[in-house]
């Protein structure tokens, strides 16, 4: 056995090194190491924490996603109120509210500090003893929801800090989704009939209310801290400059857009530029907010209600227009859905011209009430694709249409609606919004399904795009995604402007792309409803295309978030016989089928409940929790005839009482150690 000292220091020297690049990648945005050397750090610590989880403490980074899904969240009370902003949308308001806070202030100039108002959605964050304690959204401003867990997957928050600081302290800050993350996650969505976020905001809360920390950490969530809340046990710095300073020092990550201020000409001018460049952001601000810098005199300027006399939210224009809808087409989606879409009159939204916009599905038009011929508000809100957000009916003339998506395609020589690309059948799934073109080989569906498959994100076949793909089906050299893997370079030189270079780094990209890990592949095939983040989730539980084929609906139906819905897709796939020629010639070609080797899938703790209740000698509750979840089972805070064991230390609260009552198996402290022992050393 190696010697537990040096086990303990080289843990410790990898959760340094992990913590440092960690920081380096998503704090600072500047990177040190490559993804494969990083990987091999965290391989080596979640070893070591496997054969030594005595050492797992929970602010390891492998910590960041260990918990089980919670049943519901917990509410937790702020010590100190979370306040809203009120608005200010022009310059006179701005003036009028600069004055007035002079004025309040006695002083003829103030230091301000500007930052942007992230559209995300506001937490708290409790440090004590330097870990993470609890993270709680805003909520009423009064009680928050408790969402450490999920919090723990973000990245960019530190789980925990140097032991040099106060002893508790709370800092706040904007929780978001990257623009690039959000329209990447609708785009997914889209594609699996679910509802769309309607902006990153929303989206951002879904994702931090996801009762599965898994869910929530598959998501790219970012934050930026704006504020100490409050610090108890050591002095901090008196302005909010300086305190935001000194939270970046102990890692926070404080959005490099700020700026301090010092009179109305530099508000404007911090105003002006960021509204020209708002968009050039990668994420979505929708205004500044104006902050006075003095601590001492945000404390006596004091609050009106829920709102802070010492800071205001000015907020930018909205990047919308009005228009004429002409016309509403339908397109066909690479699964088969088929997707409404808005043709409208061209216009110009923040300097760029817009003649179509996302509609969505049925439901959402006709909720909105969308009709073709309306005026239509339309909003570029930072997603690729502008969408219509609702129609003015004041300025209906009655010549409107109310849309009917089977009446759109009805094909009158068939007697029915038919796709409108290859005029195959249309069905509408029982219990969904979306309608999808029954004929797996219509011509729409193959090209869409080759050009989702070679895609950056996806298998990423550089060179095979949009246009590559209706050259490759025109000239009839693919008809499946599979056939891609037996393109010659011969044949792909006789195509129309083809050189002989281009055509040999297709044939290269194509042949590296057989690498591509598991989940790429599962996200590929484009089985209706899975998502790059579903396939993930399949990939971490089947390991293998073969073991996913032949998983039944209950199988799947145990993968989080996989329901019915997601299952039976997956089964209907799998048992197309078209499909399962695909996966043949697939590994036929060499395409790699399988993902890494899989962990044991069962821990020695696996199955099993534990609470644990009353201070415990050796460890925190934290550290006891983790190392009983690192072996497999579950920690819950409430007892019921689940519970398999109750861990019973110092000055027990009613969970013993409630144990005795429903006899569940009670253990002292020095029991659940040598049960620690024990089972580890299996
Ligand atoms: S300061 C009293 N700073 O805006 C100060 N808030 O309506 C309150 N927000 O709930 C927060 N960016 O979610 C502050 N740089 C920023 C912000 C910001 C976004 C959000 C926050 C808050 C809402 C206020």
């Amino acid at each position: 056995m190696e010697d537990r000292d040096s086990v303990k220091a080289r843990i410790e020297k990898l959760r340094a090194e992990i913590n440092h690049h960690n920081y380096r990648y998503y704090v600072l945005d500047s990177p040190e190491t490559s993804d494969a050397a990083y990987d091999e750090l965290m391989q080596e610590l979640r070893r070591l924490e496997e054969q030594y989880p005595e050492f797992l403490t929970p602010d390891s980074p492998t910590q960041r996603v260990g918990a089980t899904p919670l049943g519901a969240f917990g509410i937790v009370e702020h010590p100190l109120p979370l306040l809203s902003l009120g608005n200010v949308f022009s310059r006179d308001e701005l003036l009028a509210w600069y004055t007035r806070t002079l004025r309040l202030a006695g002083q003829n100039q103030l230091d301000f500090v500007g930052e942007h108002k992230i559209d995300g959605l506001a937490v708290a964050l409790t440090y004590v003893n330097g870990q993470l304690t609890t993270g709680a959204t805003r909520g009423d401003g009064f009680h928050g929801e408790n969402i450490t867990q999920n919090l723990r997957t973000i990245r960019s928050i530190p789980l925990s800090v140097s032991r040099d600081t106060p002893p508790r302290f709370e800092v706040r800050g904007e929780v978001f989704l990257p623009r690039a993350g959000f329209n990447k996650l609708n785009q997914e969505r889209a594609a699996e009939g679910l509802p769309l976020f309607a902006n990153p905001r929303n989206a951002a809360a879904g994702s931090v209310r996801q009762l599965d920390p898994k869910v929530t950490a598959k998501r790219p969530l970012d934050i930026y801290i704006y504020a100490l809340g409050y610090a108890e046990g050591k002095a901090t710095p008196p302005t909010h400059w300086e305190a935001m300073e000194y939270l970046q020092s102990l890692g926070f990550k404080i959005n490099p857009n700020n700026r301090r201020l010092n009179s109305t000409g530099q508000v404007e001018d911090y105003y002006d530029t960021w509204v020209e460049r708002r968009e050039s952001l990668p994420y979505e601000a929708d205004g500044i907010v104006v902050k006075v810098n003095s601590l001492d005199l945000q404390e006596r300027l004091g609050n009106v209600g829920h709102e802070p006399r010492w800071a205001v939210a000015y907020k930018f224009p909205a990047v919308e227009g009005t228009t004429r809808l002409r016309e509403i087409g339908i397109s066909v989606g690479r699964t088969g859905t088929l997707n409404p879409y808005a043709i409208l009159e061209p216009i110009s939204v923040g300097g760029v011209t817009i003649r179509q916009a996302a509609l969505h599905n049925e439901d959402d038009i006709r909720r909105k009430d969308i009709r073709e011929g309306d005026t239509v508000i339309v909003r570029r809100a930072g997603q690729v694709i502008p969408e219509v957000v609702e129609p003015i009916k004041s300025q209906r003339t009655g010549n409107e249409k109310e849309f009917s998506l089977l009446d759109k395609i009805f094909d009158k020589e068939k007697q029915r609606p038919a796709c409108p690309v290859c005029g195959g059948e249309v069905i509408k799934p029982e219990g969904e919004v979306m309608y999808y073109c029954s004929n797996a080989a219509c011509p729409a569906q193959v090209q869409a399904r080759l050009e989702h498959f070679t895609s950056r994100s996806v298998m990423d076949i550089r060179g095979v795009g949009e246009s590559q793909s209706t050259t490759l089906l025109r000239e009839g050299l693919v008809k499946d995604v599979a056939d891609l893997y037996y393109l010659t370079k011969e044949q792909l030189v006789r195509l129309d402007r083809m050189g002989d270079k281009s055509a040999g780094n297709i044939i290269k990209a194509i042949s590296s792309s057989k690498q591509r890990p598991l989940y790429r592949l599962i996200y590929a095939l484009g089985i209706r409803h899975i998502g790059g983040e579903t396939a993930q989730l399949l990939a971490e539980h089947f390991h293998s295309i073969d073991d996913l084929a032949s998983a039944s609906l209950e199988e799947l139906m145990s993968v989080p978030s996989v329901g019915p819905k997601i299952a039976e897709s997956i089964v209907a796939f799998f048992r197309q016989p078209e499909n399962r020629d695909i996966i043949e010639k697939l590994r036929r070609a060499g395409v790699q089928l399988a993902g890494e080797a899989a962990r044991p899938k069962t821990l020695p703790l696996s199955g099993q409940e534990f609470v644990i209740t009353g201070r415990l000698e050796a460890f925190s509750r934290e550290e006891a929790e983790a190392q009983v979840r690192a072996l497999g089972a579950a920690t819950k805070d409430n007892v019921t005839r689940k519970t398999s064991y109750v861990v019973v230390g110092a000055d027990p609260g009613s969970k013993l009482v409630r144990a005795q009552e429903l006899n569940i198996k009670q253990l002292t402290e020095e029991e659940f150690l040598r049960l620690l022992k024990q089972v580890s050393s299996k």
